[in-house]
């Protein structure tokens, strides 16, 4: 299939974000512009601060702009009502948390299979195999606070990946780990997400894990900009 073939699944149209506190109301981004194809991996890089996690909340409808639009999937987030806004976030995406936002009174098996279930699914076979794929079937019964961060992030991996979504976002998802940890999940990430369609948004200050990325953008003066 031809790249121009290709349908368009995320698009953000002069996006801006704008906070307001105590001292007034200030810009984080402006004047967004990004057009995402199926199927491509694409890596947002910037500063601390620059607005990248701001950006990812926009994407994932968990936030929403002070301006322009955004459509997924051919759909307008700012069109969603309440619930259908959640299963946009349960259905379409998976998203995975610089900090993991694990459930802790839950197992890994119960974190894992919560999007399933609130899906009205149950299907022990295919939440059984995902741990397995992750290596965790050693860990299935244990709750967060006894596993390593490497361990807790191929839990919220396996948990971003088990409604089998159209479009993965991760936040900086080897940020907190070691660098041979945070080589290897990124490694069992890529794996999974494979060569199906699926699109991955990631975050990351790895020059080395964006150069593997089909595509590059900057967060920088507020705006988003495309590497080349
Ligand atoms: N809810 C909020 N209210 C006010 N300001 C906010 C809010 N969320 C984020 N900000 C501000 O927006 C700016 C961008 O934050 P963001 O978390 O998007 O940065 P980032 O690029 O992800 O940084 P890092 O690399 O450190 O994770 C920061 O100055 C932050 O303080
Ligand atoms: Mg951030």
């Amino acid at each position: 299939m031809q790249e121009s073939d290709k349908k368009t699944i995320i698009e953000l149209n002069n996006v801006a974000k704008h906070f307001s506190d105590k001292a007034g109301n200030f810009t984080i981004l402006e004047h967004v512009n990004i057009h995402i194809k199926e199927g491509e991996k694409v890596a947002i890089v910037g500063p601390s601060g620059s607005g990248k996690s701001t950006l990812l909340s926009l994407f994932a409808g968990l936030d929403v702009p002070t301006q322009g639009e955004i459509v997924v999937d051919g759909v307008l987030l700012s069109k969603l009502n309440e619930q259908e806004l959640a299963d946009y976030r349960n259905k379409t995406i998976g998203i995975i948390f610089q900090s993991f936002e694990l459930i802790s009174p839950f197992t890994v098996k119960e974190n894992i299979e919560t999007p399933l279930l609130l899906s009205g699914v149950r299907n022990d076979g295919k939440v059984r195999d995902l741990i397995g794929r992750v290596g965790l079937s050693e860990r299935s019964n244990n709750i967060p606070k006894t596993l390593s961060g490497g361990e807790k992030q191929r839990v919220a991996i396996a948990r971003a990946l088990v409604n089998n979504p159209k479009v993965i976002l991760a936040d900086e998802p080897t940020g907190s780990l070691d660098r041979e940890t945070g080589k290897k999940v990124l490694e069992l990430l890529l794996e999974e997400i494979g060569e199906e369609k699926k699109t991955l948004i990631i975050i990351t200050h790895d020059l080395s894990i964006a150069e593997k990325m089909d595509r590059v953008f900057e967060v920088k003066n507020k705006t988003l900009h495309e590497k080349h």
